[in-house]
């Protein structure tokens, strides 16, 4: 396999965006200094504010040059109160995932200090679980339309799509991933009680893949009791697969359990090619400008991105670092706390200069 170039392609975005990611750029920055790690970063300033002012959202030649000269995109948020219809965003996020063929949407939940989860008598080994999503299919594809659209006889149609290609291709890199790194166990999530055709299909895979992993248990559960037992009883939970839309209200819920949406990160991978990294949230427009912003779910994005390069023992110096700052209530007033975007930043910086000299 060809060698994933280190190179980082920078993508700021729309609102708190340029803030969170530049705080987690400067940490990368950071570590690339202290452990000569060979990454390079080229900012790029798509999002609303070029759009307005050149009428271009993403570039023609940028999924082929992003795919030839890099290894790795790290973006911001898009999404603008100027653009009502959110052409850019569309565009963007959801056009680098389709384009670039990022199948994979993985989403780590871990607390990482008790006092962040609003469950009662929970604790760090109680969640600690990674969703993965399908990133690319699904309800998301936008196959449908309108009949006499605007009438009282108005008819939508949005069809979800399941590939028997798609859905494998997400169920074995779940048992792949957990063979990998220890895991023991994985959950695929459907509605294959009452969406009968997409997610028998995601049923049978799951049974036929998993039948190729036998050290690995499997547990089957309807989304709607998967939702209750997240909160019921999140430690029985290790790899979590499902489809595009189950995947994106599972994380935001999940979210929760370890502090809230300015936690948590996300990738979005096709493994061994250029890959995406960006926080769960969005752009939170009434922050932006003000250093309220959280910077943390950035910050453990570019986490994911030295895991992606093949540097995890790195990444996990900015966890470390980023569980101290908890600890030491240097947070934004999201966790209650009092220290603006840029302080949070400047300790996670701190922390890992003190405990870089300390390896
Ligand atoms: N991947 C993306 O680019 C992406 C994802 C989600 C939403 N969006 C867009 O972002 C815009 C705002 O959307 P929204 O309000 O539904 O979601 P949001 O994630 O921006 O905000 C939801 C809530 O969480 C808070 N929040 C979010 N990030 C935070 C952080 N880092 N620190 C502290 N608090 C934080 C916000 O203040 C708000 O109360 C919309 O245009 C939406 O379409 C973009």
């Amino acid at each position: 396999m060809h060698k994933l170039p280190r190179r980082v392609a920078v993508v700021p975005g729309d609102g708190i965006g340029p803030e969170v990611v530049g705080e987690s750029v400067s940490v990368l920055r950071t570590l690339n200094r202290i452990f000569s790690l060979d990454m390079e970063f080229v900012d790029f300033p798509w999002g609303a504010e070029h759009y307005l002012e050149f009428g271009e959202t993403l570039p023609e030649d940028a999924v082929e040059m992003l795919n030839r000269e890099f290894g790795a995109i790290f973006m911001g948020a898009m999404g603008d109160p100027r653009v009502p219809d959110m052409v850019h965003a569309r565009d963007i996020v959801l056009g680098l995932r389709r384009k670039l063929d990022l199948y994979v949407n993985q989403r780590p939940i871990k607390l990482l200090d008790q006092r962040l989860t609003p469950l009662k008598d929970k604790g760090k080994d109680d969640i600690d679980f990674v969703i993965l999503r399908e990133n690319t299919e699904g309800s998301y594809v936008g196959c449908g339309g309108w009949f006499k659209k605007g009438s009282a006889d108005e008819i939508a149609i949005e069809e979800s799509i399941n590939t028997r290609k798609g859905v494998e291709r997400i169920i074995r890199y779940a048992f792949s991933m957990a063979r990998q790194y220890g895991y023991e166990k994985v959950t695929m999530a459907d509605k294959s009680n009452a969406i009968r055709f997409g997610h028998d299909l995601w049923y049978r895979v799951f049974q036929e893949i998993g039948e190729e992993y036998p050290d690995i248990e499997m547990q089957h559960l309807y989304i709607d009791v998967l939702t209750a037992e997240l909160i019921r009883a999140p430690e029985q939970f290790q790899i979590i697969v499902t489809c595009n839309l189950f995947g994106d209200i599972l994380a935001d819920l999940s979210a929760q359990l370890m502090g809230g949406l300015g936690l948590a990160a996300s990738a979005n991978l096709n493994p061994g090619k250029v890959s995406l990294f960006e926080p769960v949230h969005g752009s939170a427009p009434k922050l932006a400008g003000r250093g309220l912003a959280d910077p943390v779910a950035a910050i453990l994005s570019g986490q994911l991105l030295l895991g992606h390069f093949g540097l995890a023992e790195y990444g996990a110096i900015i966890e470390e670092a980023v569980r101290d700052s908890l600890q030491q209530g240097i947070t934004t007033p999201d966790l209650g706390g009092h220290s603006t975007t840029q302080d949070v930043g400047a300790f996670i910086r701190k922390r890992i200069e003190e405990l870089a000299d300390e390896k």
